[in-house]
């Protein structure tokens, strides 16, 4: 049975099973849960040119089906990577793919041209989706043009695959995804948090120190899957498919709507075997329904 995918010309991943950025740190501290190695890759937490310290607490609240969260790129910054996390991972299998994110253009670009040709780093992950910082974020990603800008600027500092991660809170998703693919995207990566908030009737003030917050976990899910659909339909390049994930059956149902491959993210908090749960899922679908090879189930409910 082949589970393996290829998510750009020299990125292939032994299986479709990717943890989330920011839901799964650095990978290095989930050994004691699961076997990392037997995921098809591992997101880390968003990184920029410098640490930083994130957005004031509380930075979580629970919704219905869901959860809003406001870090706000709270990480240890590009050195710290490439020092100490790098040589960790360059000993692992699993490939392990660094999001990273920006003020500007040329931070997104410096810090991908740190990364470059960095033992241990397989990928960037271009996150021009957070909605909970002030400058950058989604603010480059809700538009095509800025997009493609970030996109271009990144491709041009590395030889290393480029995935760039967009937002749901756009006009027109299609549209940012061609713009990415235009500039030199290697894959796409749909969705990253919609903006949201909680107000606490009692002391009649925003949950979040940040007022907003991105949603995440099921209740995102059917927004994520149209958009998955969307995106497949309207770029050539591999689409990594993120939202609401929590087992095998969600998985495929992305899969099936077009992703040759997909991120597990807030479901690792109530269950952190969840990527591996999801993956195992998988297998025994393929078994009971004879599909010898799981490229055969991405974009099976588009035919
Ligand atoms: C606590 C938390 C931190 C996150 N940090 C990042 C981040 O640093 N960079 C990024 O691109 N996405 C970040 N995300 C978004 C997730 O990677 C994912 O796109 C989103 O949560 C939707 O997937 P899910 O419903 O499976 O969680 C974060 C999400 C959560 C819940």
């Amino acid at each position: 049975m082949n589970l393996a995918v290829q998510i750009a010309p020299k990125l292939r991943l032994a299986n479709p099973v990717i943890t989330a950025s920011g839901t799964f740190g650095y990978g290095d501290e989930q050994a004691d849960f699961l076997d990392v190695q037997k995921l098809g890759a591992i997101v880390s937490k968003g990184t920029t040119l410098r640490p930083r310290e994130g957005n004031p607490q509380p930075r979580l609240a629970e919704t219905a089906s869901g959860m809003l969260n406001s870090i706000g790129l709270q990480n240890i910054g590009v050195e710290a990577v490439v020092k100490e996390k790098a040589p960790v991972w360059a000993k692992w299998r699993v490939p392990v793919i660094v999001n990273i994110a920006g003020d500007s253009v040329e931070e997104y670009a410096r810090v991908a041209g740190m990364l470059d040709g960095v033992p241990g780093i397989a990928g960037i992950e271009v996150n021009i989706s957070c909605p909970n910082v002030a400058a950058g974020g989604a603010a480059f990603g809700c538009r095509p043009e800025p997009a493609a800008e970030v996109t271009a600027a990144v491709r041009k500092a590395t030889s290393l695959p480029v995935l760039v991660k967009l937002t749901p809170d756009t006009a027109d998703i299609a549209a940012v995804a061609r713009s990415v693919e235009g500039a030199g995207a290697d894959a796409i990566t749909v969705i990253n948090t919609l903006r949201g908030m909680a107000i606490d009737v009692e002391r009649r003030r925003p949950v979040l120190g940040n007022v907003t917050g991105g949603l995440s976990g099921p209740a995102i899910k059917p927004v994520a899957l149209a958009m998955v659909y969307q995106v497949a339909g309207a770029v050539r390049v591999p689409v990594v498919g993120c939202g609401g994930i929590v087992d095998y059956r969600d998985a495929l149902e992305f899969i099936m709507a077009g992703a040759a491959a997909v991120e597990v993210g807030s479901a690792g908090f109530a269950n952190p075997r969840a990527p591996l749960d999801v993956l195992e899922g998988i297998e025994q679908f393929m078994q009971r329904e004879n599909v010898d090879d799981i490229n055969r189930l991405v974009g099976a409910a588009r035919r």
